[in-house]
């Protein structure tokens, strides 16, 4: 296979700075996207092919495209950071280059070469190097690496055609309360996956599997859904969008990878940053009812949500049906935020990078 170099095709009319700056200053999650975009098409008996770096447009979709019936997608998050010389660099791309392979694998679906992800995701970035915000805030680029099945046709089959693109999004706090406690609905009617179905792929249609219960949430007034197992639904699993972290003191712990949970960067990043700092940091089974007494007797201490988009989030207050409990004293944990402090360091380079995670551009 050969890797098709990225032909470039600059905008005409990016974003004015001044407008750009406005949008840096309080750019929020998803909501703005940057002057430009990565496509590469993958044809059967053809391979990648085509790779353009292209302004930022609409994309013109047959009706009948098989990504708008049989949900062929998968996709990806990460992020690049302003370092205090004014360099940038993107968290562990190489993780999200392998788990999009992975989900590619699940979803049938081509496998992008990890270089040539790599070499997307930077070619967006140095080409919309104005668009990562400064340093010292909490703000960064979101990245999103996607693929969609392009064939069109109704019958049900692996496509043979596929478009990956990446888009580049400024973001702020992922929610609007920024590192305030959020609030979580635990819900044991609805699962998010199950084992040996899509639960570890990064696949848009998990997320639509966890929307109806993110309403449910909100209609509960809390700002995430928590999901259980689907087959003793007892042991507890991830959030919609992000995983999660039990605290009793200086152990932490989060639930163990089984195939319906999402692998992510930012859980398996904060393994090695706890033990660094010397915590015992394990994976293991977190029952629903341990949550709850665990919370009741004082002995869980802390519990926070993670993610690329996210970071580190404390949990505030959680209900299930029939029980409201709240994490801690409300406010966030002393491990969380130090846990928190500690990976953003590292992201945004005022820390050593033991791990060598930071690619640097
Ligand atoms: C991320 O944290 O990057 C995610 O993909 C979560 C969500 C925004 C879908």
């Amino acid at each position: 296979m050969t890797t098709p170099t990225i032909e470039l095709k600059p905008s005409a009319s990016p974003l004015a700075a001044a407008e750009r700056e406005a949008i840096l200053a309080n750019p929020g999650f998803g909501r703005h996207f940057t002057d430009h975009m990565v496509t590469i098409k993958w044809t059967e008996g053809r391979g990648w092919h085509d790779g353009r770096l292209v302004p930022y447009a609409p994309l013109s979709l047959d009706p009948a495209t098989m990504v708008l019936h049989y949900a062929q997608e998968i996709f990806e998050g990460l992020k690049a950071y302003r370092r205090p010389d004014g360099s940038v660099a993107t968290f562990r791309p190489e993780k999200n280059a392998a788990r999009f392979r992975s989900s590619a694998r699940r979803l049938g679906m081509p496998e992008l070469p990890a270089e040539m992800f790599i070499e997307a995701c930077d070619a967006l970035v140095r080409q919309d190097l104005a668009w990562v915000p400064q340093h010292g805030g909490e703000e960064s680029l979101y990245l999103r690496p996607f693929m969609i099945a392009t064939e069109v046709g109704l019958g049900v089959k692996p496509a043979g055609e596929y478009l990956f693109l990446v888009i580049a999004s400024p973001a702020g706090a992922y929610f609007p309360g920024g590192v305030q406690p959020v609030s979580i609905w635990v819900s044991e009617d609805h699962v998010r996956a199950v084992p040996g179905g899509m639960g570890d792929a990064k696949t848009g249609g998990n997320y639509a599997a966890s929307l109806l219960a993110q309403a449910e949430a909100a209609a509960e007034g809390c700002a995430q859904v928590c999901y259980l197992d689907a087959v003793e639904r007892t042991w507890v699993e991830e959030l919609g969008g992000m995983n999660l972290y039990f605290v009793y003191g200086d152990r932490i712990v989060t639930p163990s990878l089984t195939g319906s949970i999402l692998e992510g960067v930012t859980r398996d990043s904060l393994l090695d940053v706890a033990r660094d700092l010397g915590y015992t940091a394990e994976e293991g089974r977190v029952s629903v009812d341990q949550w709850q007494r665990d919370s009741e007797n004082g002995t869980l201490t802390e519990v926070f949500a993670c993610g690329t988009a996210a970071v580190i989030t404390p949990v505030g207050t959680v209900k299930r049906t029939g029980a409201q409990w709240q994490q801690g004293d409300g406010e966030p944990g002393e491990v969380t935020m130090r846990l928190r402090t500690a990976l953003l360091d590292i992201q945004r380079g005022t820390a050593e990078d033991r791990h060598g995670w930071m690619h640097r551009l």
